[in-house]
């Protein structure tokens, strides 16, 4: 059953509209840990229009689960990461205007720059992951330039409805397929919510899935306990449906 990582950006989005010290991105996260999160992923961006360099030392400290710290390749950052030692390290691209994550990493474009950071994260004892699209091309490039893990773009998945959807899923059940065959560990994440989990927890062998958005909102309702309990139920369900499905393989 793939894991629970939820990312508490959003927490810190919320304080720094108004520049305030609360609410707490750290203290979010202790109660998203007592919930049964298994782990806890932060963004810190260029322009650090959320996360802050000193949450993430903080949570270093805190955490009493694993910390994945998502980054682009920008140096300032990257030496940033590699002192800070973070479990999970996950490449992410970023463009300024964006308002989240567009789309994977180009990792064959960015395959000189990934051969040398990628060394150096796993040297500091980090599990490296790509945030990739479900594409084969990206799948082999991860493996090339020696990534642990890819984490799969799920977030066309999540805009697209129907027979569209339908086809998302294949894609991202085949680029799975094809990263544990290559020899890569497998993740997800992007726009996941309660409506479309299920199915991505059933894609076998995914260890770990990336939650943010709609736990924040939903503990805004619910509370932290509830959305992250809520979200672990779902996930738990879609992937016993699957092993059922398969005869427990
Ligand atoms: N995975 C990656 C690599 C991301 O960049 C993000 C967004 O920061 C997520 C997962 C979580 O996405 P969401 O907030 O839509 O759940």
């Amino acid at each position: 059953m793939p894991r629970l990582h939820v990312n508490i950006d959003h927490v810190a989005t919320l304080r720094q509209a108004r520049r305030e010290t609360f609410p707490d991105p750290i203290t979010w996260a202790l109660a998203a840990e007592k919930a049964g999160a298994q782990g806890i992923t932060c963004h810190l961006r260029t322009d650090q229009r959320h996360i802050q360099p000193d949450d993430v030392k903080r949570l270093r400290r805190a955490l009493t689960t694993r910390l994945n710290l998502e980054l682009s390749l920008e140096p300032g950052v990257v030496d940033f990461a590699l002192r800070i030692r973070p479990q999970s390290a996950c490449i992410v691209p970023e463009k300024r205007a964006e308002v989240t994550t567009e789309g994977g990493l180009d990792v064959v474009r960015e395959r000189k720059r990934l051969l040398r950071v990628v060394p150096l994260l796993a040297a500091k004892g980090a599990e490296v992951s790509l945030f990739i699209d479900p594409d084969p091309r990206q799948v082999e490039a991860a493996f090339e330039v020696g990534a642990h893990f890819v984490e799969l773009h799920t977030g066309t998945y999540a805009n697209a409805l129907g027979k569209k959807r339908e086809r998302e899923l294949e894609r991202l059940r085949d680029a799975a397929a094809l990263a544990i065959t290559a020899g890569l560990r497998v993740n997800a994440g992007h726009g996941l919510d309660y409506e479309n989990v299920a199915p991505i927890a059933a894609i076998p062998r995914v260890e770990e899935l990336n939650i943010g958005f709609a736990i924040v909102a939903e503990s805004l309702f619910s509370g932290v306990r509830e959305a992250v309990t809520r979200m672990q139920r779902l996930v738990r369900r879609g992937s016993r449906a699957a092993s059922s499905a398969s005869g427990g393989r």
